[in-house]
């Protein structure tokens, strides 16, 4: 048998988890975290169903949830166990009153660990396109094949990782290191990927930025991300919010902790601002083995609890939840209440999709290759059965698939026009990242190794390469004229002729915690952030031979490029970031000018790592507690730099094209009127109402003659157990509550009121449209980005830009021109006001900047929102 890679995963965390025990410490205890960073008690967890576009599910779900046995409702809100199942997280059922379990299953880009399915470009691929249509399409197709395979869960897209730290492991899993980008790639990827069917699961809440250190274990506690208030709300909150918004229908919980309390059973977060505030109705997910506690992450709102499994020695079947959920609501420490509304938020949602009609149950196996397997690989004596169907899912997703990784392609540097390539031109091809992994293109465990042209970062996050069309296959698809020399060490045997072309193949990798490739834990640590494999060398080797170069970087982010950025024969340079299994003709299309160029980049890539701020670094290992200080506050990425005053190597959102863009005509019009606080919030709605008795003790009680499979999780309990369980329901010695605990539900804050907050906070403020004509010599298309600029008036620390939209227009041929419509919201020219805890504009009166342009560094057109009218041609603010 062929045991796939999950076991990996799951085996190093356990692996890691056991040798832990041997150190143990105390965790129940909060650790010191650095002054001013709160995480307040925030209780009881909401309930579910009260905004209306839910109103029907849980109707749908409360009859079911109603009649369900305690045992039933606690199977459901956990996994089966690690390995206990075809898919990474398997529920239990309850068969009897048709619900079967939920198969949920890795990643972001494509089926992890399965068989013909898509690769598709990366989170960062997609962001880098800056096309809200290329978005919703990728998470359709995704949600196609995720149905396809039987899949109930996608667990993608990942907002979170922000960007923050540009070492950042997982980064490429997300759209980029700007809240407004990563919001739009996760909104719409929820709304591609549900609109077939698919519970999208929105991830990881919240700042999880770094790789290393981030699990709970008996060693250590998870890195602490201590972050304040406005910041949480501005920046890491915003893409969740607007996934929400979207309805998406499970959010998962980091593995870290925020503010000391870790992120799966802390209330403020789960209950407070994303059940409350941001109005959640679909369930909380735990990360794999994130959950360290059994009553506490309850009353934290947390709802699934996955694999299943105790985090410190999962190997064993025992749970935090399943039986001891049994336990705790006979014994009357989870008030029931509390369990009713996590069965109903999970049933809610798999209504809300439609599961309940002709949903296809999992024909693949993320554990094995084979068509016959296990059933249970996790289990010392499994039945065995067909595991594996090798449903075909692919259809025609090919094609979107390459249109990103092509449209993504940022055309950072173009001297004299180098790009595009005349067909007829000689190239001598350079750098083993331009040829498919001569080990097989799926040699490497959830492509932990960067072999052969890079095409995604490594982890969970990760998908089998259905096939890889490499540079080298488009090249000779397309009859170039080449010479390619598969090596990262300058041949002496190249023979440069006078009219070559150089295309240098460089690239930089980085991914998942639980393998480290080339002593990079997850993390850059050891790579920072230079090209692998001595690219650096490679091009300045090549450089030195040949008077015209062109490098393409495949990459999970930011690379130093100043080693050679500004050698004389560097003449043009392209990030064609991570194109999934469509490396090739994407990339010779724009090469050769099929298409022009028109990524535009998702980061800024500075000229040393020392001009980010220190507080960016990965934290290195601390006794204790690891402490992350998110001191720079706002000031990531180019909010940074524009603060600063830094100029970077190449500014975020930079991207040329073969052609050029003028922005004319453009015109601002106001269309709901600014107050300093939103509207009153509606009030909730009604939400479904359960007996709170606790239920007899019989409904926990093992079936009699039932078939046991070791290791597998099962919420009964033996009737001794459930029987001295419900004894001490009555005893007078209770659960130690939490402080600041209440089981009174509460009406919601005021900053909330529907899914992604007060609906008022999305109302149009400002409608703005600018006419894009194509200036130059061949079609191409356009990207406008709008950023805002608080008023001058304005005594609150703000950035000096912020992108709050951005379209892409259709091709524009020659000469062509098309009107393109942005819109800013009230949320977008509010600050979160910590004292009063809602979004508040600070200047009703006062004159925002509206900025459009091709960059940050390139905004050229100005519309003031006071003065009513907008130039053109004017300097930009940075
Ligand atoms: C851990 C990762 O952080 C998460 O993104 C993934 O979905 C789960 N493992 C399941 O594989």
């Amino acid at each position: 048998m062929i045991f796939l890679f999950h076991h990996f995963t799951m085996l190093s965390l356990i692996v890691f988890s056991f040798f832990s025990t041997v150190l143990s410490t105390a965790i129940d205890r909060r650790i010191p975290i650095p002054a001013g960073y709160v995480a307040a008690p925030y209780y009881p967890a909401p309930h579910g169903g009260w905004t209306s576009d839910w109103t029907e599910s849980y109707r749908k779900a409360s009859l079911i949830v109603s009649n369900l046995t305690l045992a039933e409702k606690t199977n459901i809100t956990a996994g089966t166990g690690i390995f206990m199942g075809r898919c990474v997280g398997n529920t239990g059922s309850a068969l009897r009153a048709g619900i079967p379990q939920l198969c949920l299953q890795d990643g972001p880009l494509g089926l992890r660990n399965s068989d013909h399915n898509t690769a598709f470009p990366a989170g960062i691929t997609t962001g880098a396109t800056f096309d809200k249509t290329l978005m919703r399409a990728r998470g359709v197709a995704l949600g196609e094949e995720f149905r396809g395979k039987g899949v109930n869960v996608y667990l993608g897209p990942s907002v979170g990782a922000l960007g923050r730290k540009p070492r950042g492991g997982r980064n490429w899993e997300g759209f980029g290191s700007d809240p407004v980008l990563q919001a739009f790639g996760g909104a719409l990827t929820v709304e591609g990927v549900q609109s077939v069917g698919v519970i999208a699961t929105i991830k990881h809440l919240i700042a999880n930025e770094q790789e290393q250190f981030r699990m709970y274990s008996l060693v250590q506690p998870g890195i602490s991300s201590n972050l304040d208030d406005r910041t949480l709300h501005e920046l890491y909150l915003w893409p969740f919010a607007e996934g929400v918004r979207s309805g998406v229908g499970s959010v998962m919980i980091a593995y870290n902790a925020v503010n000391g309390s870790a992120c799966s059973q802390n209330s403020y977060l789960i209950n407070g601002v994303l059940k409350d505030e941001l109005g959640f109705q679909g369930f909380v997910v735990s990360d794999w083995l994130a959950q360290i506690s059994g009553v506490a992450s309850a009353l934290a709102g947390l709802d699934l609890s996955m694999p299943g499994d105790i985090h410190t020695i999962p190997l064993l079947g025992s749970s935090y939840w399943m039986y001891e959920y049994s336990r705790s609501i006979l014994n009357g420490s989870i008030p029931v209440d509390r369990l009713n509304d996590a069965v109903t938020r999970i049933l809610a949602t798999w209504f809300q999709m439609g599961q309940d009609q002709n949903y296809p149950p999992p024909t693949f196996d993320t554990n094995t290759l084979n068509a016959q397997g296990p059933l249970y690989p996790g289990a010392l004596f499994s039945p065995q059965g067909v595991v594996n169907e090798f449903v075909n899912v692919q259809a025609n997703h090919a094609e979107v698939a390459r249109e990103i990784a092509r449209d993504a392609i940022t055309l950072l540097k173009n001297v004299n026009s180098t790009l595009p390539l005349a067909q007829a031109a000689t190239l001598k091809i350079f750098g083993t990242d331009a040829e498919k992994n001569p080990d097989g293109i799926n040699s490497c465990t959830d492509q932990g190794c960067n072999k052969g042209t890079l095409g995604m970062g490594w982890g969970s996050g990760s998908a089998r390469y259905p096939y890889m069309d490499s540079p080298i296959d488009a090249f000779k698809a397309r009859g170039s004229n080449y010479t390619f020399f598969n090596t990262d060490s300058f041949p002496s045997n190249s023979k440069p002729s006078p009219g070559d072309v150089a295309v240098v193949f460089i690239s930089a990798d980085s991914g998942e915690n639980y393998i480290t490739v080339e002593n990079n834990p997850g993390d850059r640590t050891s790579a920072g952030l230079k090209a692998w494999h001595n690219g650096d060398k490679l091009v300045q080797d090549v450089a030195a031979k040949y008077s015209t170069v062109v490098v393409v970087v495949h990459t999970v982010g930011p690379i130093i490029l100043e080693p050679w950025h500004d050698l004389p024969s560097v003449k043009a340079i392209l990030f064609a970031h991570l194109p999934g299994q469509e490396a090739g003709s994407s990339l010779t299309q724009v090469l050769y000018g099929d298409v022009s160029p028109s990524g535009h980049l998702p980061y800024t890539i500075p000229k040393s790592e020392a001009d980010y701020p220190a507080s960016l670094s990965l934290v290195g290992f601390q006794p204790g507690q690891p402490q992350d200080t998110f001191t720079e506050g706002l000031y990531i990425d180019y909010r940074h730099f524009n603060k600063a005053k830094i100029t970077p190597r190449y500014a975020f959102g930079h991207g040329l094209s073969y052609t050029t863009f003028s922005f004319t005509n453009a015109t601002i019009t106001p269309v709901t009127p600014l107050s300093s606080y939103p509207p009153a919030r509606p009030a909730k709605g009604s939400t479904p109402a359960y007996s709170t008795a606790i239920p007899p003790a019989s409904e926990a009680y093992w079936p009699a003659n039932f078939p046991r499979i070791w290791r597998y999780l099962y919420s009964w309990l033996e009737k001794s157990d459930a029987d001295a369980a419900a004894a001490r329901a009555s005893s007078t010695t209770k659960y130690p509550y939490p402080a600041g605990y209440s089981n009174v539900q509460r009406p919601g804050p005021a900053a909330g009121g529907a899914q992604g907050g007060n609906p008022a906070l999305f109302d149009t403020v400002f409608s703005i449209s600018v006419r894009v004509t194509n200036t130059g010599k061949r079609p191409g298309k356009a990207v406008v980005q709008l950023y805002i600029q608080f008023p001058e008036s304005v005594e609150v620390d703000t950035p000096v830009v912020q992108l709050r939209d951005f379209e892409k227009t259709g091709v524009l041929g020659v000469g062509e021109g098309t009107e393109v419509r942005l819109r800013v919201t009230r949320k977008d020219v509010s600050v979160w006001d910590m004292e009063k805890q809602n979004w508040w504009v600070p200047d009703t009166e006062g004159e925002y900047g509206v900025w459009m342009g091709e960059a940050v560094d390139r905004l050229e057109v100005r519309c003031g929102s006071r003065s009513g009218g907008c130039e053109e041609g004017v300097e930009g603010p940075i």
